[in-house]
């Protein structure tokens, strides 16, 4: 499967079209931003109260209710929190003009039906496969990030043309597009969050750190080993791959990871990635994610607060510089 990158990509299905950002979070802001620098007609969506509006306006760019931004627009993309653009769909609805495209940075809201989009709209995704000030750091200096695309619903022929070139505007065509399914999108990201990067690897570098320390290790020397190493593999894997990183490595090091990994990481917890899968697939993952929205996020806040609170946070703060 080929990377589709900027050569390859016809800039014209958006030529001359408005595009309507509805949210100025992580990835509102800097696709966004990227848009506008690109020379493309861009307005800011925003609730009513909303927290973002200084910042819009500080950025230089125009700022509308939600309803007045979707009004005209041809392009409309949802970048608020994925638990509530059902509502937000539904109260924009009808203001969306026949035949627009609406978009999505994540396939959640299509694959586990939080809204039915009007049959006469396009429906695509562009989803950059990093956090929003990334994307806008690299565009500024003149890179790109990776993305995926999909076209979901084509209602006038263009949808995956616009998709494309919209991946191109905010620069992602510049690092590549690979192209995929709004199920396919989403079941990969929450099983990587859920069961891979973003769940277990703090989870393991927690339990690391809690582990040397129990031991008698000085709490900053187990944070710089167990957490602070890991921007060094982040880097060789990005730069060589999984294979490229282990050669890089001292052979001390290569013996040790190819002797103590595969018992941290055995078949019970391939059987639990297993199962995981399941649970992405059967919704109920999507289901707890509205719940936890529904109840004003108990979970969340909760987490957050024992993250901070925790031994390895605050031995985090001991190294930080003073003053
Ligand atoms: N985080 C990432 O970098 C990342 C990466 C790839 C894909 N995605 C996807 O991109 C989409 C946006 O995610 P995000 O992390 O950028 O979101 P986010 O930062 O949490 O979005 C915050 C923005 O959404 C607005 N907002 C919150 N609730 C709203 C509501 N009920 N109605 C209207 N606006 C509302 C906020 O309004 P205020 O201004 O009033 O606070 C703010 O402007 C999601 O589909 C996500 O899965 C995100």
């Amino acid at each position: 499967m080929d990377l589709i990158r900027d050569d390859a990509i016809d800039p014209t299905p958006l030529a001359g079209k408005r595009i309507a950002i509805l949210g100025y979070g992580n990835q509102g802001r800097a696709q966004a931003l990227n848009l506008a620098d690109g020379g493309y007609d861009v307005v800011v969506g925003l609730r009513d109260r909303s927290q973002s509006l200084a910042r819009v306006e500080v950025d230089g760019l125009a700022a509308l209710s939600l309803g007045d931004a979707v009004d005209g627009a041809d392009v409309v993309m949802l970048l608020a929190p994925d638990e509530t653009l059902g509502e937000l769909y539904r109260s924009i609805e009808p203001r969306l003009k026949a035949g627009a495209a609406l978009g999505f940075s994540h396939g959640l809201a299509i694959r586990f039906g939080l809204l039915k989009p009007r049959a006469d709209l396009d429906v695509f995704m562009v989803a950059p496969k990093g956090p929003g000030s990334a994307l806008r750091s690299l565009f500024a200096e003149g890179r790109g990030m990776m993305g995926l695309f999909a076209a979901e619903q084509d209602a006038t022929g263009h949808a995956r043309g616009i998709a494309l070139a919209y991946g191109r505007a905010i620069g992602c065509g510049r690092a590549g597009l690979l192209e995929t399914s709004f199920a396919e999108e989403c079941e990969a990201d929450l099983f990587n969050e859920l069961a891979v990067v973003w769940g277990p690897v703090p989870e393991i570098l927690a339990a690391g750190f809690d582990t040397l320390v129990e031991a008698g290790v000085k709490p900053e020397i187990a944070y710089m080993e167990c957490v602070g190493e890991l921007r060094l593999l982040a880097d060789l894997i990005a730069a060589r791959g999984i294979a490229g990183m282990r050669e890089a490595i001292s052979n001390t090091a290569e013996l040790g990871a190819v002797i103590g990994g595969p018992r941290i990481v055995d078949d019970r917890t391939r059987q639990t990635m297993r199962s995981i899968m399941h649970e992405v697939r059967s919704g109920s993952f999507a289901e707890a994610l509205k719940q936890e929205a529904g109840s004003g996020y108990p979970k969340l806040t909760e987490a957050r607060r024992r993250a901070r609170e925790a031994a390895v946070e605050q031995a985090r703060l001991s190294l930080e510089p003073k003053g």
